[in-house]
């Protein structure tokens, strides 16, 4: 862990540099509250004219998967603090360089490499850490699925261990729809189709995700600070929703928040923790965790006093952060419903009129139907006021296929 003790100019000798490995909406925010401490800004991503590309000092289109590829980038950039926004990356070539003492990966190395494949996070909380989490096997072949699956029980969650946004998972009742389920993993997977995790199905009352901050304080060592708990509503593994605060008994609240401590605190270095926690009544258990901002997060932007994406900036760069909230809020996801390149949006001066409503557009320069292309904000004094403006807002914005 490195911190700077100085920030510097950009594109001056003395510049603090930072490299965003991934450049999507949660990046380019982290990037703009960056650049507003005149750190000089290196945005990557696998296609160009990505969200955060468009923000930063420099922009690179490199396959992140490529170790070599990353490694060479990083040589010639020579970024102080290397910083994962996707899971998509070659994690051991980061872990390789951090441990020759080349590269600072935030949090850290073992973190991104840990995070990117849902066996390694699992088997360390559950197994390591022994904190709570749904019942779950492992398996590579179809014939291991079903008895994974026999033992798991119905209703269970099939998920490809590398995949995010719910890409790859069903959720299936039955013996008879296992076939089916390996399948669809198979072609939703992001690398070697193959390795699935079952899952027991948790019958939780709400999911919420612990934002956990692990910041410098003013003794010199690191402080953990947690955000208000944040709802979410999930459609296909893939948020359409999300609120904060989000109400809870005191005692769920204080084991969410000690599974987050012990979670975070083994992952270890500076920044931003998304951590995700299904709830029943006083039982909590971990799902899943980003070691950066997390989707859900953006209502942070209307709800804190710093969003998630300063606070990650401020806490990479070793800054002191406030996790406080200004009042309640919530997100609407707004998809882009068409498949085309440079859609347009109809509707924002309606959808602004809804009142304590603000919007951002990511500037994604293809839009698929299931794409967010966007988020509606809505402050207010109460969360369900707050998520009726947000929706209100969201339809009312409109994407429209290109004049030409
Ligand atoms: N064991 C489970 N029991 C009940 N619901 C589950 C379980 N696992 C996942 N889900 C539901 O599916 C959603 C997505 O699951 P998960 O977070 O594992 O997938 P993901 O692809 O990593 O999604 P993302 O990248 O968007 O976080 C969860 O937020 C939850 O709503
Ligand atoms: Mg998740």
């Amino acid at each position: 862990m490195k911190i700077p003790n100085r920030l510097g100019t950009p594109l001056s000798p003395s510049a603090t540099k930072v490299m965003l490995l991934g450049s999507g909406e949660l990046g380019k925010e982290v990037i703009i509250a960056l650049q507003r401490l005149g750190v000089e800004v290196i945005a990557v991503d696998r296609y160009p004219g990505a969200p955060g590309h468009q923000v930063a000092h420099r922009a690179h289109v490199i396959d992140m998967t490529d170790g070599k590829a990353l490694a060479a980038l990083i040589a010639q950039e020579q970024p102080d603090l290397v910083v994962p926004e996707i899971e998509a990356i070659a994690t051991q070539t980061l872990v390789d360089l951090e441990r020759a003492g080349k590269v600072n990966v935030i949090p850290t190395a073992r973190a991104a490499w840990l995070t990117m494949n849902r066996e390694g996070i699992r088997r360390l909380a559950a197994e390591e850490l022994g904190q709570p989490t749904s019942p779950y096997r492992f398996a590579d072949t179809l014939a291991e699925l079903k008895a994974a699956c026999a033992e798991i029980g119905f209703p269970c969650l099939i998920k490809p261990v590398m995949s995010s946004s719910g890409k790859g998972q069903s959720k299936i009742d039955a013996a008879d729809e296992v076939a089916d389920a390996w399948d669809y993993a198979a072609a939703g997977g992001r690398v070697g189709a193959g390795r699935v995790i079952v899952e027991g199905f948790i019958d939780f009352d709400y999911e919420i995700t612990q934002l956990t901050v692990r910041a410098i304080g003013a003794d010199g060592a690191v402080e953990t600070h947690f955000c208000e708990p944040i709802g979410h509503l999930q459609v296909k593994g893939d948020y359409v929703e999300s609120w904060q605060p989000h109400p809870m008994p005191a005692a769920a609240l204080a084991k969410a928040r000690e599974i987050s401590q012990k979670v975070t605190d083994n992952l270890g270095g500076l920044g931003i923790f998304g951590v995700e926690l299904f709830v029943k009544g006083d039982m909590v258990w971990f799902s899943e965790v980003s070691p950066r901002p997390h989707d859900t997060g953006m209502v942070t932007m209307a709800s804190q006093v710093q969003s998630e994406f300063e606070l990650h900036a401020k806490a990479i760069l070793g800054l002191p952060v406030n996790v406080a909230l200004r009042n309640p809020a919530a997100s609407a996801v707004i998809y882009g419903q068409h498949e085309a390149l440079g859609i347009a949006f109809e509707g924002v001066a309606d959808a602004l009129r809804v009142p304590g409503v603000d919007i951002r557009l990511f500037g994604k320069p293809e839009s698929f139907a299931r794409r967010r292309m966007g988020v509606a904000l809505a402050s207010a004094d109460d969360v369900g006021t707050a998520r009726r403006h947000a929706k209100e807002a969201a339809v009312r914005i409109r994407p429209v296929l290109p004049d030409n």
